[in-house]
């Protein structure tokens, strides 16, 4: 799955069921339930997860605990035996067709026989529509206004602010893997989607990089506003990142806790050593290892 918007299922069905209420200013996750063909432990089991437009929420726990499912489900790529999705109202599969959620994965997954630069174009080339549809969606919603939003949709702003001007011209093998994410990065938020969900973009990155980056997408962020769902492995970039910090319990995944991070933003590096920051991921590790009592799976979280 590459970073740009993400393609519309085939056949994808449209509306949402009568019981279903349609929250405009809300994702909302109620009692959803996933179990893969063949299995015999649910994936997911009566997940509830309500998450406010333009907020950054993170969802962190044990390996296997469903988070890749649960963001797979939201995207509209993954059906679901029972409950329901809304994303600002619309079904996942309206919101698919939409072009309003965008993916970024683990892998950045560019297209190595084009430059960094026709990489960040590409989604506005092939569809020129999800340029229409945007500009629609943000009549009705407009984006706060902030110094450098308007240059959003011009690539060389874009490659500014992930520090890429002067990789524009070259190929994502000469990239080192910081580079190819960031590259990544850049693409899912030129096209603003309304909601971007990140599936432990940074994991494969060593710690350095990944401070770097996050400092990046806090950048990126704070000026678009798009609703964000984060997978993560790390306590320090859920708490740093976030919002809120939505703890998953294994076997069956559900949600175990949500943790409300209330550290003020821009998050400059004041923020980042207080004692506030410390408290908070002090709950967070607490919160998980209640998860993991709660669920008894192997915990593989770093301790960063
Ligand atoms: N395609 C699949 N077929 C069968 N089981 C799957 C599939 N994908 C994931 N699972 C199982 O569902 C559970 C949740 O997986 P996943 O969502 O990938 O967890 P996480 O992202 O939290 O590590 C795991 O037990 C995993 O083995
Ligand atoms: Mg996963």
């Amino acid at each position: 799955m590459s970073a740009e918007a993400v393609a519309p299922a085939p056949g994808a069905a449209g509306a949402l069921a009568p019981h279903v209420v349609a929250d405009p200013d809300h994702i909302v996750v109620r009692g959803l339930h996933k179990t893969y063909p063949g299995t015999s432990v649910a994936a997911l089991s009566d997940v509830e997860l309500v998450v406010p437009r333009g907020t950054f929420v993170s969802l962190i726990g044990p390996s296997g605990c469903g988070k890749s499912t649960l963001l797979r489900a939201v995207a509209g790529l993954e059906g679901f035996d029972d409950g329901s999705i809304t994303i600002f109202g619309a079904t996942p599969e309206e919101a698919c067709t939409a072009k309003s959620v965008g993916l970024v994965p683990q892998a950045p997954a560019l297209l190595p026989w084009l430059t960094v630069r026709q990489n960040v174009e590409l989604p506005h080339k092939v569809n020129r529509r999800a340029d229409r549809r945007r500009a629609e969606r943000e009549r009705k919603h407009p984006v706060p206004s902030s110094p450098g939003l308007d240059a959003f949709a011009d690539v060389d702003s874009l490659l500014d602010m992930v520090n890429l001007t002067d990789a524009a011209d070259k190929h994502p093998g000469a990239l080192s893997g910081g580079m190819q994410q960031r590259v990544a990065i850049a693409r899912a938020f030129g096209l603003r989607p309304e909601i971007l969900l990140m599936d432990e973009p940074f994991s494969a990155l060593d710690e350095f990089t990944r401070e770097a980056l996050r400092l990046q997408l806090l950048t990126l962020w704070q000026r678009m506003r798009t609703t964000v769902l984060f997978v993560t492995h790390s306590v320090r970039e859920a708490v740093t990142l976030s919002d809120q910090v939505v703890v998953m319990s294994a076997r069956p995944g559900q949600v175990h806790e949500v943790i409300d991070v209330d550290l003020p933003r821009p998050r400059g590096a004041d923020v980042l050593l207080s004692p506030q920051l410390h408290t908070i991921e002090d709950r967070v590790r607490a919160s998980l290892q209640g998860a993991w009592e709660a669920g008894a799976a192997p915990v593989d979280l770093v301790a960063g």
